[in-house]
């Protein structure tokens, strides 16, 4: 991990509503893992004063994407940067999803949770990727999506693109049979159903998981989650982690 001072945005693309595409400029390419993620602040503004987590979306160019929802006063400062601000970013944080899988695998993404698993898409052989949100308007990443050359499975819950239903239902409907691991990333209840309908089958279910963070390095404990290996940092140890490991 080290502090990237500095870092001039270089693309900014709004993709909906409150959702954007921030691209900095980096001095070198950075080696990270999937699913690890980044603390971001604007250099010059200091209200707020900690950084914000987000996770890194992708690498091309020495240039380092991430893809950004506004929800408060950080990630709207951020949205605020104009083209030659520049930004100060610790990175790359926490570890990311397992690099050792072998078998099978599916990626499960859930609106903005496709932000930590679309790396993934150039990192395993072959992944199938069943990437959903409510509505069609909400597949933010679908464009970038398209310009790997992934199999993509689309889910709406409306039915307004790709298949009805949400992204569990559709893997279990596509995949009654699945044995091998699942990399996920999605909102609090689609993790909740990708548990019930994992429990007891051979699948191994890793989880990129969220939590409100103030150092985003291990230091303040202001991200621990209760795991049945006991007190874990969501910063340090995770984000990722094996589903079965958590405490419900
Ligand atoms: C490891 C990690 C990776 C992340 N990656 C991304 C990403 O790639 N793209 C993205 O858009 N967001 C991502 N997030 C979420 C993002 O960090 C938060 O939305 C952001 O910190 C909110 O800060 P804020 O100052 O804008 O909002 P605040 O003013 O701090 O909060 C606004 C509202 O959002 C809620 N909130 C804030 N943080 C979180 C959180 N972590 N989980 C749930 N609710 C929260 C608050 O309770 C409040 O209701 C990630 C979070 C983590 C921990
Ligand atoms: S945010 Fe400080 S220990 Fe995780």
């Amino acid at each position: 991990m080290r502090e990237q001072k500095d870092l001039p945005l270089v693309e900014k693309t709004r993709l909906g509503d409150d959702v954007y595409l921030l691209g900095f400029k980096t001095p070198e390419a950075i080696q990270f893992r999937p699913g690890q993620f980044a603390m971001l602040r604007a250099t010059h503004l200091f209200d707020p004063f900690l950084r914000r987590p987000l996770a890194i979306f992708r690498q091309e160019d020495c240039i380092i994407y991430f893809l950004m929802q506004v929800k408060g006063k950080g990630t709207k400062q951020l949205s605020s940067m104009q083209i030659g601000d520049t930004a100060d970013i610790l990175l790359p944080l926490g570890n990311g999803f397992p690099p050792d899988i072998e078998g099978d695998c599916l990626i499960l993404a859930g609106g903005m949770g496709i932000a930590p698993v679309f790396s993934l898409l150039s990192s395993y052989r072959k992944p199938i990727l069943i990437y959903g949100a409510r509505t069609e308007s909400e597949l933010f990443a679908l464009e970038i999506i398209r310009e790997t050359d992934s199999e993509v499975i689309v889910s709406t819950d409306d039915g307004s693109k790709g298949e009805k239903g949400d992204v569990v239902s559709v893997f279990s409907h596509l995949f009654p049979d699945f044995h091998g691991d699942i990399l996920a990333c999605g909102p609090d209840g689609m993790m909740d159903s990708l548990r019930r309908a994992t429990e007891g089958k051979d699948i191994r279910v890793f989880a990129s998981l969220e939590a409100r963070m103030a150092c985003g390095v291990g230091a303040c404990l202001g991200c621990a989650i209760r795991t049945k290996n006991g007190m874990k940092r969501v910063c340090k140890d995770g984000p990722v982690f094996d589903i079965a490991e958590l405490v419900t």
